[in-house]
């Protein structure tokens, strides 16, 4: 499902060049869920908007579902997204002109799809059932949080991309939005990267991967607990998910 080799993207920084992300190699099965996790400004949100086709990579190659991002077009990247992908912002990004009910169903009318009970559900499930008309300006953090997760997974698409996903939300909502989140990616047979910073949402994911300074430091595959560091398996440092 995602292929990457040789990923760099590096960032000026006065006269210097800084690698934000250093030489990733990775592979991803479909259906499969994976959380990366890292400290802040390890390069996971940079990762992720490289996964979406939000921005590119400066070495390195990186395919989603076959398709080559590197070498898209703006408008192949555009059609990218609204098929394939279903994406959860650090910062929501939320239409603000539309009602809670018009966002989470966005991605599926802009796909020809059916609003149906599957939406309805979504909307329930997410505890959003009374604010389904309001504006995202009248909700709280956690509220909009569980509007971008319902929307993400609107049209059903074959890779969700969710940057801390639970970030603002108290214990008991995290647990319920996990498990959700979790649950509907698997039941419906999508893949699903998370990022985050929390060891229960971790634990969920089939497998854990662990950035550090933008360089792939240790990957866990959580069904078998082995782990693989990435600074001493050699010479092999693809791994496959
Ligand atoms: N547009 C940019 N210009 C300059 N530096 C950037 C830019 N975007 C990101 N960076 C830098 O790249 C590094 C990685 O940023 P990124 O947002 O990917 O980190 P992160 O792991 O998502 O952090 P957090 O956990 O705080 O969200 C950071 O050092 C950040 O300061
Ligand atoms: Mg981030």
């Amino acid at each position: 499902m995602i292929q990457v080799s040789g990923l760099v993207k590096h960032i000026t920084d006065g006269h210097s060049n800084k690698n934000i992300l250093d030489k990733l190699d990775f592979t991803l099965e479909a259906k499969q869920s994976v959380a990366i996790s890292g400290e802040s400004g390890s390069g996971k949100s940079t990762l992720l908007h490289i996964l979406a086709a939000l921005d590119n990579a400066d070495k390195g190659e990186v395919k989603v579902a076959g398709l080559a991002l590197n070498t898209m077009s703006e408008m192949q990247a555009d059609k990218f997204r609204k098929k394939h992908l279903g994406i959860v912002f650090q910062q929501f990004n939320l239409i603000d002109c539309l009602s809670v009910w018009d966002n989470i169903t966005f991605p599926a009318r802009l796909n020809g799809l059916p609003i149906d009970q599957y939406h309805s559900d979504l909307l329930k499930q997410l505890g959003l059932s009374s604010h389904k008309n309001k504006m995202p300006a009248n909700l709280s953090g956690g509220e909009q949080q569980r509007v971008a997760i319902a929307r993400s997974l609107s049209h059903k698409p074959s890779l969700v991309l969710a940057d801390e996903p639970t970030g603002n939300l108290d214990d008991n909502n995290s647990q319920r939005v996990t498990e959700l989140l979790f649950g509907l990616c698997k039941t419906l047979g999508l893949t699903l990267v998370v990022v985050t910073h929390s060891q229960k949402v971790a634990a969920f994911a089939d497998t854990r991967l662990v950035l550090e300074r933008g360089q792939l430091q240790a990957v866990l595959n959580q069904s078998t607990e082995q782990v693989t560091n990435q600074n001493t398996s050699k010479p092999q440092n693809n791994v496959s998910i």
